[in-house]
């Protein structure tokens, strides 16, 4: 993930953005670079260094070419638009306007295009694009601030900013649509940083930027604006005690900061798999994979457990849907007792957020001793799966520590359904205009998550009807049938109430038997294909008493406000991408639930973050 550092004072800055940016690797990166503000005979001139590979490197060419200044910003790049070069590092200029950029931003083709006769642009990044539209509003006679606060309502997307506008003395912008963006504040000088732990070693009073939040630091003055461009004031954290309590932010526990890390970890999972700037899938090169051509596999196999199951669930869908490959979804306990009857030419696919479950590792090493091509979709890198399996898959998560997967989840499906267009794309279903819209769906995900996010509020006055619950049925149709099995999953592991996750057409087939009076039942149910089927489904269960929360979005709640009590909207999305996004909804409902009741979110009662026993 991308790592964000600034400060603006009235001494030498460079050393300490290089410090804070060492307390930013945790996240990863591929390159790194700083830009600051330096008095040259009186002259102000905005100077940069970068460079590829870990920050020593960058270290090195300050050494060599010393800069420095008393404001400036830095930046720890995973590449997401254009390649691992010095060039595609940030900062990246445009005039007198440095960026630096964590997140996607969605428009940035459209955006360039608007100032292609105006600015010759360097690099395919969208960063850049940003720093020439400042520069350009400022052209018009637009000051640093109303230029920046223009741009800002131009850009579609979930990113965070940092800004320096040479000539504009003393005064660093900032703005948080998505990935989080933090205030430190010192004496005498101000900070900006991705989190608490960007900035620990330079302050312990953060203020977290809020969703749409941009603000204007100086050296003895922070302010900070609203989406609607109000000044607010924001609540000032005091990090106390351990890295853990800086690393956790200002959230109350790691599940509810890695539910809210999602828009920036699916951003970051993507720049693995797709090229944005061209609208296209990443294919074996890119993806480093030599060797693993779709068109030769005759069969893919999943196997899992728990959570990363029904990622690979979903996957099956959208394979077979996509890429027309037969496909197959084991859990990792079963595989290989019921001696599968495996064919050449069959990828196993692993699915490991640790890379360390022992039933999935004994399934992939059976896989191997078979024969079959083996590759693991993994967020750790360095995990026994990893190191044992023929292809690895990234997820860029970032560490999750939360027993409850959640981030995890989301980067899951995002990499598979980026896989899974690879696949038809290499096996020849999918032609070059279908491929931009899918790549194009896939590129909304961070934002729509984001605004997934906002519907917290009403789901949390859900949750408490929840507590109450004995026990909870979770319905859903197609790839929303292995999210109902996760959002049961989600509620049991955190808040121990009994859950049961069923394809709503399987309900009358036994369990409808017990719904009674008040059984809360979920409902997952964008306006798709399989939208009059599922509703059907809820009124067989309303009708006998259940207490049903449709999850759905703008057109599915219109066709069913006045048959059910709750209805969660989400965000008009692909029914492609609809389980990602559908996904937060049920991270937030257990999360809450579990909150109300008072049980142990982030490690719960006889759970482990990763089962390394069968
Ligand atoms: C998910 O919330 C659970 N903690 C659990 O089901 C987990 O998904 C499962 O143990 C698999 O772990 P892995 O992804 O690390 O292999």
């Amino acid at each position: 993930m991308c790592g964000i550092i600034g400060i603006v004072g009235n001494r030498p800055v460079a050393g300490r953005l290089i410090e804070g940016l060492k307390r930013l690797e945790y996240r990863g990166y591929d390159s790194a670079g700083i830009a600051v503000i330096q008095e040259i005979d009186g002259q102000s001139t905005l100077v940069r260094r970068r460079a590829k590979g870990k920050i020593v490197k960058l270290e090195e060419r300050v050494k060599l070419e010393p800069v420095d200044g008393f404001l400036g910003i830095a930046h720890t790049r995973w590449a997401t638009h254009g390649a691992v070069t010095k060039t595609n590092a940030h900062p990246h200029f445009a005039g007198q306007v440095g960026v630096v950029h964590n997140g996607i931003i969605e428009n940035f083709t459209e955006l360039r295009g608007a100032l292609k006769d105006k600015r010759s642009f360097h690099t395919q990044t969208d960063t850049e694009v940003v720093a020439h539209m400042i520069d350009e509003a400022m052209r018009t006679g637009l000051s640093g601030q109303d230029a920046f606060a223009q741009t800002l309502k131009q850009l579609r997307g979930a990113f965070a900013l940092g800004v320096v506008i040479d000539g504009v003395a003393g005064q660093i912008f900032a703005a948080r649509k998505g990935p989080p963006l933090a205030i430190g504040i010192g004496d005498g000088e101000n900070y900006i940083g991705s989190d608490a732990i960007a900035l620990s070693s330079l302050s312990k009073q953060i203020i977290y930027l809020e969703e749409g939040d941009w603000a204007v630091l100086t050296d003895d003055n922070i302010q900070i604006y609203d989406a609607k461009d109000t000044e607010v004031k924001r609540d000032i954290t005091h990090i106390t005690g351990s890295m853990a309590a800086a690393e956790k932010g200002n959230y109350r526990h790691f599940m509810r900061k890695e539910i809210y890390e999602q828009p920036e970890t699916t951003a970051h999972t993507l720049t693995h798999y797709i090229d944005a700037f061209n609208h296209k899938v990443k294919t074996e090169d890119a993806l480093k994979l030599k060797g693993l051509d779709f068109k030769t596999v005759e069969r893919v196999s999943f196997i899992a457990c728990g959570t990363a199951a029904y990622a690979a669930m979903v996957a099956k869908y959208w394979f077979e849907q996509l890429a027309h490959l037969p496909t197959d979804m084991d859990v990792a306990s079963e595989f290989r007792y019921r001696r599968p009857a495996l064919t050449d030419n069959t990828l196993a696919m692993a699915v490991s957020q640790s890379g360390e479950t022992a039933d999935t590792l004994a399934a992939l090493r059976y896989c191997k001793d078979h024969g079959l091509q083996t590759g693991v979709l993994v967020n750790v890198l360095s995990s026994t799966m990893a190191r044992e399996a023929d292809y690895v898959l990234p997820i860029n998560a970032g560490p999750e520590i939360g027993v409850a997967s959640t981030k995890a989840f989301t980067a899951q499906l995002t990499a598979l359904l980026s896989l899974a267009i690879t696949a038809g794309v290499q096996r020849g279903h999918i032609d070059t205009q279908a491929e931009k819209r899918l790549v194009d769906s896939l590129t909304h995900i961070p934002r729509h998550i984001n605004e997934t996010l906002k519907l917290d509020g009403q789901i949390e006055n859900l949750a408490h009807m929840l507590s109450k619950a004995k026990s909870v049925f979770y319905l859903g149709r197609g790839v929303h049938y292995p999210l109902a099995l996760e959002g049961a999953l989600k509620l049991k592991e955190i808040s121990y109430i009994h859950a049961e996750g069923y394809a709503a057409g399987e309900l009358k087939h036994g369990p409808i038997a017990l719904i009674e009076e008040g059984t809360p039942v979920i409902v997952i149910a964008p306006s798709d294909e399989l939208f009059e089927k599922t509703i059907s489904n809820l009124q067989e269960v309303a009708t006998r008493g259940a207490k049903v929360v449709l999850i759905t979005d703008n057109k599915g709640a219109k066709h069913a406000h006045n048959m059910v009590p709750h209805i969660i909207v989400c965000p008009d999305v692909s029914p492609v991408t609809a389980p990602i996004i559908y996904a937060i909804t049920i991270q937030l409902l257990s999360y809450h639930t579990a909150v109300h009741l008072g049980t142990d979110v982030d490690q719960p009662r006889n759970l482990a973050k990763s089962v390394t026993v069968e």
